[in-house]
């Protein structure tokens, strides 16, 4: 699970910045991960809207710091392995969202201003509820259905076709249809048919689905059609992708175009006038919520009139003519019963409302996140106050708040209704499952566990991660599994996992007896483990759980190393450096609490130089060169140093990867710059910085911020600095623009 914090509001230093992306980052593609690919969310959508809000504004700040594949942009996740993939011939967007009427009201002037029509003057739109469903879009050539794909990533969705046959709902052939037809909707479950299906999961014996959104992808990602066949999956049709010849000229004609052809839409939807139309609808709507029979989770607005919208266009990855009004949240009253502290890989101490049951927007709530420390305690990251100050205790009455799906939080609480004798909550100072100590770094919202592998809740979350989907994925070793095995110590490490055959299938105590297992669920983990013994070197960085290293994080690594000996031997190398640079850093702090403002700048300088002094040269090349990976750097770079520092730690990857054969992953093209590094300094005239760095790594480059003795060209434009002159020092070759122009022309 992943660790709430409150998004500190004061503008960070550029360090801290990083930090916060990486952390961002991991914490989006796990979200993606759980959501899309488990079909588990683990973030509320407003939890994970503010995610990538505050992602893309931390990118809009420091867009150095923008990393080569952000989710910031991305619409949803990759295609899962297992279905076919299918390229969308028009991409699949999403939607921007307004949680407040304001939004709305900007929307409605964004879209007047950008037409050059008045404030008053006419202007249609179509409200339709927002389901909360999975997209489909649903192909017809000459009035056969012959593909249905998910959205997937937005570009390349799953081919869902056989699945998507054995929906009741969508006609396989229909009569009068345009020669191509995509047709795009929403694919969801009714709460009858829901209640229906998970009390036949129960009397299976099966894990019930947690929710109508979940139950329906759940169906349609089923591999075999027969299972999504048996299970009573909807469709709403709301727009369209390719086609041969407009449906209509608005998206009301639109909309009865396509259900005059046999389709299903919404009779929800209406036909409305101006900002005042979409707010009555949206009011009407919601008051009626409950009675619809299947979830909605707000409305979308449409410009009616398709000329308009096509004057409107599209931003990077949403319509300008198209917005989701979301429902607000639904809040509650109940009493905390306790607050439990929860340790997790990587020894972060988050805690959990434990709170009398109550339900909230129609679910029964007993647990809810509390964020971290400061905010138990009523205050945000940087010391100002939150709730006005108010702290939170056990025995309080607090409000919930819940948006969209699962993990509601703690959000107020009412100090008038505090029993006699309830103390502040004292967050404890030492790990509550190792004892170990539990520090606060500076800058650091959360405190962590510093026992690492000795501190059993770490080491077992670490081998939750290490079997994950994007990591290692070991089918038939899930969280249960794993928590079982562990707790009885035949799993107590990765590495073991790949021994298990030889310690327990044929010798006792065996796998097979053991409950919850027999012969062929243990023959079958088994062979999955095997299959996972040959890994590439991505996934195996991923899977390591090392802090700030994320899957894309472990896909940077991989591509600048290539392989797991040169990765290791250059983090032990750069080790001696990261070390300093830590020292360096705290020098700094230090200096700055003592300096006087004046010549505070030169004492900085002094105390950081002094740290670097006598820096060992081959540790410093080594250093700059990961900290150069773009998207790599200072904060990333130590967390991973740190990972492989403590003598333990590195014994338990080693023994490991002694067992595995892992493969490069994929470098570079090949071209005329294949397998060099190069370091663009200064300021080019005849291309921006993103265009040059584009360019290069399309002929095989790897493009790195900082000069090292690795580096193979440095590319010197105008006042070109500090760069150039290491260059020359080091002795590597440099070229003016002219040389990188000619370069370009001759490759
Ligand atoms: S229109 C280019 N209309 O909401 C615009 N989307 O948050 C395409 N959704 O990806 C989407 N009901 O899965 C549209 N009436 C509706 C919708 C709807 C639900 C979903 C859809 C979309 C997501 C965006």
């Amino acid at each position: 699970m992943s660790e709430p914090t409150v998004p500190p509001p004061v503008e960070p230093t550029a360090e801290a910045a990083e930090a916060e992306i990486a952390e961002l980052t991991a914490r989006i593609e796990e979200a993606n991960a759980a959501y899309h690919g488990r079909d588990a969310p683990e973030l509320t959508d407003a939890d994970y809207d503010a995610l990538r809000r505050r992602l893309r504004a931390l990118e809009e700040r420091f867009p150095d710091l923008r990393r080569p594949d952000s989710p910031s942009e991305r619409v949803g996740a990759p295609p899962a392995e297992g279905f076919g993939k299918v390229r969308h011939e028009v991409r699949m967007l999403s939607l921007a969202n307004a949680l407040a009427a304001e939004e709305v009201g900007e929307f409605d002037a964004r879209i007047r201003r950008f037409l050059g029509v008045g404030p008053d003057a006419p202007l249609a739109y179509t409200a339709e509820p927002k389901i909360d469903g999975l997209s489909l879009s649903i192909r017809y050539e000459g009035g056969r259905l012959v593909e249905a794909a998910t959205r997937g990533d937005g570009a390349v969705g799953e081919d869902v076709t056989a699945n998507v046959r054995t929906l009741a709902e969508v006609p396989v052939a229909i009569d009068g249809a345009p020669q191509v037809l995509e047709v795009r909707g929403e694919a969801y479950m009714s709460y009858d048919d829901f209640a229906a299906l998970n009390a036949r999961q129960e009397a299976a014996g099966l894990k019930p689905f947690a929710n109508p959104r979940n139950a329906a992808a759940g169906s349609l990602r089923q591999l075999d059609p027969a299972v999504t066949a048996a299970r009573p999956l909807r469709f709403f049709a709301y727009a369209w992708g390719a086609l041969s010849e407009p449906l209509a000229e608005t998206q009301w004609g639109a909309l009865e175009r396509l259900e005059a052809l046999g389709l299903p839409i919404n009779r929800e939807s209406a036909r409305v006038e101006a900002l005042a139309g979409l707010l009555d609808y949206h009011a009407a709507i919601e008051a009626r919520r409950g009675e619809l029979g299947y979830d909605i989770d707000g409305v979308v607005y449409k410009v009616d009139e398709l000329a308009l919208q096509a004057r409107l266009g599209f931003r990077s990855s949403t319509p300008r003519w198209a917005i989701a009004h979301k429902f607000a949240a639904q809040t509650a009253w109940t009493r905390l019963n306790a607050i439990d502290i929860r340790v997790g890989r990587t020894g972060a101490l988050t805690p959990t409302a434990r709170l009398e049951p109550v339900t909230v927007g129609g679910v029964v709530v007993q647990n809810a996140t509390l964020h971290n420390e400061d905010y138990i305690a009523g205050r945000a990251a940087d010391g100002t106050p939150i709730r006005e100050g108010r702290d939170i205790r056990v025995g309080d009455r607090v409000q919930l708040y819940r948006a969209g799906d699962v993990i509601p939080k703690v959000s107020d609480v009412d100090p008038t209704a505090r029993p006699d004798g309830a103390r502040p909550f004292a967050y404890p100072e030492t790990c509550p499952e190792c004892g170990s100590p539990a520090p606060r770094e500076p800058g650091d919202a959360v405190r962590r566990c510093t026992g690492g592998l000795i501190c059993p809740a770490q080491a077992a979350e670490k081998l939750i991660h290490f079997v994950s989907r994007g990591a290692f994925d070991i089918e038939g070793l899930g969280e249960k599994q794993v928590e079982a095995l562990f707790a009885d110590g035949w799993i107590r490490e990765p590495a073991d996992i790949f021994t298990l055959q030889a310690r327990h299938g044929g010798t006792e105590p065996r796998l097979a007896d053991r409950e919850g297992w027999g012969e062929i669920s243990a023959a079958n983990l088994f062979r999955a483990v095997e299959a996972r013994r040959t890994i590439p070197l991505d996934r195996l960085l991923f899977g390591l759980g090392i802090r700030h290293v994320g899957s894309s994080g472990g896909r940077l690594l991989a591509r600048h190393y290539g392989t797991w000996e040169a990765f290791a031997a250059a983090v032990d190398a750069a080790r001696p450096a990261a070390e300093r640079h830590r020292a360096a850093e705290e020098a700094e702090r230090a200096e700055r609490m003592a300096a006087a403002e004046e010549g505070r700048r030169a004492a900085l300088k002094a105390a950081r130089d002094a740290a670097w002094e006598g820096a060992e040269p081959d540790a410093r090349a080594a250093w700059d060169e990961l900290v150069g990976i773009d998207g790599i750097g200072t904060v990333v770079a130590l967390a991973i140093s740190d990972a492989f520092a403590a003598p333990q730690e590195r014994a338990s990857v080693d023994r490991l990867v002694a067992g595995l054969t892992i493969e490069p992953v994929e470098g570079p093209a090949a071209g005329a710059l294949s397998g060099k590094t190069v370091v663009f300094t200064g300021s080019l005239g005849r291309m921006t910085r993103a265009e040059a760095k584009a360019r290069a790594e399309a002929l095989g480059a790897r493009v790195s911020g900082s000069v090292s003795a690795r580096t193979d060209l440095v590319v010197l434009g105008e006042a070109a600095g500090s760069k150039g002159k290491r260059a020359i020092e080091l002795g590597v070759a440099t070229v003016d623009e002219d040389g990188w122009l000619a370069i370009l022309d001759g490759a």
